[in-house]
């Protein structure tokens, strides 16, 4: 299991950290929001009650994908894709595109397209042949105009080379809604569903994220079963052994003081990528302009990410002598797939030789541990998620009680963690500019001003 630290959050060892009494003071109203989740499961959490679509991926991808093709691009943007991303990053080596493909075990190279720089779209084509690639369109909705930009450009492209759209095409969807239902009806390309009561960011451990990863290797039935026992324990257990409840009700506490900034600080390269996932998840669902009654109350945490221990050459200057407006979530790694000792070198210089025959592992260990002692004394409340080791069943653990946490403090509030008005604007202008039928007075609108 992971290891949840909240010491540094409490008075007791932080100046500014939260006190017994406050947390104690304020158990009815996560205990409120817990009774709310159990009494109606979220999609997230319903998703996790049956797995045998899990199964169903699995088998798919071994019989369709496996051997079969080269490389394996994932085209979707916001929840249809940073999950995806932290997948990879975290449960493959970091360079496994450059690996041979026996090296790879036959496997794809995976790469995931989710934005519209024209830059960034052409060096990706570069590096992939067309003709030995599945792409995996991955929209809810079936609107997203840079998934569906990019989903059109890599058609043109199989058009063009003679190629079927059924067999480089794989579409995940909503069941029913959006536009890639029609042409899945009309060519016939492979589907997958994501449950209607599953939001894009809540959707990683849908077809959403699965696909990828087992196109990858990644063993998805133990990344499941992570997050299913986890479920299973946290929906038993009280608010104070509930770490996704305590994470919420700190956070909640913080935020009324005037700490607004929640920094996830990743002591491991391969975990980074969950803090680039859970920026999306707690600044989506949590910042809104109205809670559930109508009241204007523009709420929100604002998340950041950051890595160590490079980032202690960045930010944590500002961290500990600037504003005391961050809460600080540290990820560490306890061991590490691999060892690597420092030698024993120019041992007349001690500012050199007092590295020799320690570690990279004991080095990464002590600059995490000086920096949440340095940021707890000066007054920075910071916690800890340990993971004994990374791998499937970790990672989804982590991920339910982020998604957890992230609802129980919506609850919390009296938002809706679940929509994202403020995105739906972006989008509608979006279509205005871009000539889309019925959005002529968005552009009237954004000309005029
Ligand atoms: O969390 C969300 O709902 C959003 O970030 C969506 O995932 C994102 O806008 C992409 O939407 P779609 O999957 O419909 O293309």
């Amino acid at each position: 299991m992971l290891n949840f630290n909240f010491d540094n959050f409490y008075t007791q060892k932080c100046a500014n950290g939260n006190s017994p009494e406050e947390i104690k003071a304020s158990l009815n109203k996560a205990q409120t929001a817990f009774d709310q989740v159990k009494s109606n499961l979220p999609g997230f959490v319903q998703l996790l009650e049956d797995l045998s679509y899990v199964n169903d991926i699995q088998r798919w991808v071994e019989t369709r994908v496996k051997g079969q093709y080269d490389h394996f691009v994932v085209l979707g943007i916001g929840g249809s894709a940073l999950g995806n991303i932290a997948l990879q990053k975290s449960l493959k080596p970091i360079n496994w595109n450059r690996m041979t493909k026996s090296q790879r075990n036959e496997l794809p190279t995976i790469d995931v397209w989710d934005n519209v720089d024209p830059d960034f779209v052409q060096s990706n084509l570069e590096v992939i042949d067309p003709s030995r690639t599945l792409f995996n369109v991955i929209s809810k909705s079936g609107t997203t105009a840079e998934a569906m930009s990019n989903y059109l450009i890599v058609r043109q492209i199989l058009l063009d080379k003679g190629l079927s759209p059924k067999d480089h095409f794989v579409f995940t969807t909503d069941p029913e809604k959006g536009v890639l239902n029609q042409i899945i009806d009309q060519d016939g390309i492979q589907k997958f569903t994501i449950p209607p009561t599953v939001g894009g960011r809540f959707s990683v451990l849908t077809p959403v994220g699965l696909i990828s990863a087992a196109a990858a290797g990644i063993d998805i039935q133990q990344l499941v079963k992570g997050a299913a026992e986890c479920k299973q324990q946290l929906l038993e257990s009280s608010i104070e052994e509930n770490p996704a409840a305590m994470i919420a009700l700190h956070h909640m506490l913080f935020e009324e003081k005037g700490m607004t900034i929640n920094v996830m600080f990743s002591y491991s390269n391969a975990l980074f990528y969950w803090a680039d996932w859970f920026r999306q998840i707690w600044a989506e669902s949590l910042g809104k302009a109205k809670d559930n009654d109508g009241n204007e109350i523009n709420y929100g945490l604002t998340p950041v990410k950051a890595i160590g221990p490079t980032d202690q050459h960045s930010q944590v200057q500002l961290y500990n002598d600037g504003p005391n407006d961050k809460v600080i979530t540290f990820l560490k790694v306890n061991q590490f797939n691999h060892k690597m000792t420092i030698p024993y070198l120019h041992t007349d210089i001690e500012a050199l030789s007092y590295l020799g025959e320690k570690s990279l592992n004991q080095l990464i260990d002590a600059e995490q541990l000086a920096t949440a002692y340095a940021v707890k004394n000066h007054g920075r409340p910071n916690m800890s998620v340990e993971f004994p080791q990374i791998d499937a069943q970790h990672v989804g653990e982590f991920i339910f009680v982020y998604e957890l946490a992230t609802t129980l403090l919506g609850y919390m509030m009296n938002i809706n963690p679940f929509d994202q008005p403020g995105v739906e604007d972006g989008k509608v202008y979006t279509y205005g500019l871009m000539g889309r039928k019925g959005f002529e007075d968005k552009k009237k609108e954004i000309e005029g001003n």
